[in-house]
């Protein structure tokens, strides 16, 4: 079976059109740096950047796609921009991510989230040519039991908070389509294949984001401030920004080939026993970056957040020979190298980008 080593991405994707929901955003950002590496031709669909620092905008991602800034929630422009553009394959990232935001917009964080994924599978509907489809959501769609055992494809999805609730929503959305209208007994007429992954917190350079650990950390780092450790014991599955996303696109490359049999859910996670706890990350962080402390202070009326969480990635290593490629320790050094990197050469980041990229995946030879 094909993995990410053997598998000539170049061939799937070079030349091919990718409509890419949510590139101006982290994980969009070096998607679409990765997709033009393969030689693809992307059409981007989100929000605009937010600010100078964001990844898009420092790897010049508006000479690498064409680019439209518009909303998700305004379903006639979405239907344009994918009609006109008659794409090969969809990534669909955009998203209100974060758990925190969606306690203060949680009506904003289903319409965005739950209703955006219909509008991009509605426009998908309309579309008159093969194509496939890969949604993105997350792990927290599972409802959370708080116990020691990874999550599978087949679990209970559910979601406390107004986020978790929202992907598990729009999963209900990708499940009703996906039978609905590109039921695999009528694929010869409509020709889509259509998968969700769902894949855990990433880490990696360029996540300027609010709430988020490495951000938090490299802030505080880069202003002499100790990083403040919300919960310290929380356990993460902690996984580099490229190990999804190499997930996303041999799961794209594979479903255009056999889009019957790699259609649904997937999981893309790190091995189980390399989870680590906040603090443990924090610790490696610091170590890294050569300087900086931490504090742990007692928070109280803070909104509830997951403890605990781990994803059961067994389908994906057997079904579709994807593995992780790097432990958690090489995703934090990583991460924190490319932070150093840009905090001392800041000009040359488009460079080290790719050229972490290019590292990721390593040769057969
Ligand atoms: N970063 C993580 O740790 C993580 C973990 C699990 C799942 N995910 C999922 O991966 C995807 C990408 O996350 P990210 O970390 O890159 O987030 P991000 O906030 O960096 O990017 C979000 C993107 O969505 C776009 N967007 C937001 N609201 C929109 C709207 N109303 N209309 C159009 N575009 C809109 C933004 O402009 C941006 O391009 C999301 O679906 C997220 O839920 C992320």
């Amino acid at each position: 079976m094909e993995n990410l080593v053997t598998m000539d991405l170049q061939a799937t994707y070079q030349g091919k059109k990718v409509f890419l929901t949510g590139h101006t955003g982290f994980k969009g950002a070096w998607l679409l740096q990765w997709l033009r590496l393969l030689g693809a031709e992307v059409k981007g669909y989100a929000l605009a950047p937010e600010q100078a620092e964001d990844l898009y905008n420092l790897l010049a991602g508006d000479t690498l796609c064409e680019s439209v800034i518009a909303d998700l929630r305004d379903a006639v422009r979405l239907e344009q921009e994918i009609l006109s553009f008659q794409p090969d394959f969809i990534f669909h990232l955009a998203a209100q991510p974060l758990v925190r935001l969606s306690y203060e917009i949680p009506a904003a964080t289903f319409t965005v989230n739950a209703i955006g994924t219909a509008h991009v599978l509605d426009a998908v509907r309309k579309l008159a040519k093969p194509c496939s489809v890969v949604l993105i959501t997350t792990d927290k769609v599972y409802e959370n039991k708080e116990w020691l055992y990874p999550y599978r494809e087949t679990d209970r999805l559910g979601g406390y908070d107004p986020y978790s609730a929202s992907k598990a929503c729009a999963e209900l959305v990708i499940n009703s389509y996906t039978q609905s209208f590109f039921n695999p007994a009528t694929f010869e007429q409509h020709q889509k294949g259509i998968a969700s992954a769902r894949a855990g917190n990433v880490i990696g350079g360029g996540d300027w984001a609010k709430d988020r650990i490495i951000p938090d950390i490299v802030r505080a780092l880069r202003t002499s401030q100790p990083v403040t450790v919300r919960n310290p014991q929380a356990v993460r599955p902690w996984q580099h920004v490229l190990e999804p996303l190499g997930g996303y696109l041999l799961l794209g490359a594979q479903l255009a080939g056999k889009p019957l049999e790699y259609g649904g859910s997937w999981n893309f996670g790190p091995y189980a026993e390399d989870n680590k706890v906040v603090e443990e990350l924090v610790q490696a962080a610091l170590r890294i970056w050569g300087s900086g402390t931490y504090e742990k202070p007692v928070l109280t009326g803070q909104p509830h957040e997951a403890g605990l969480l781990k994803l059961d990635i067994s389908k994906a290593v057997s079904q579709l020979s994807w593995k992780p490629q790097y432990t958690a320790d090489a995703a934090i050094a990583e991460t924190l190298h490319w932070y150093k990197f840009y905090q001392e050469e800041p000009a040359a980041i488009q460079q080290f980008t790719i050229g972490q990229i290019n590292a990721f995946i390593p040769h057969e030879d």
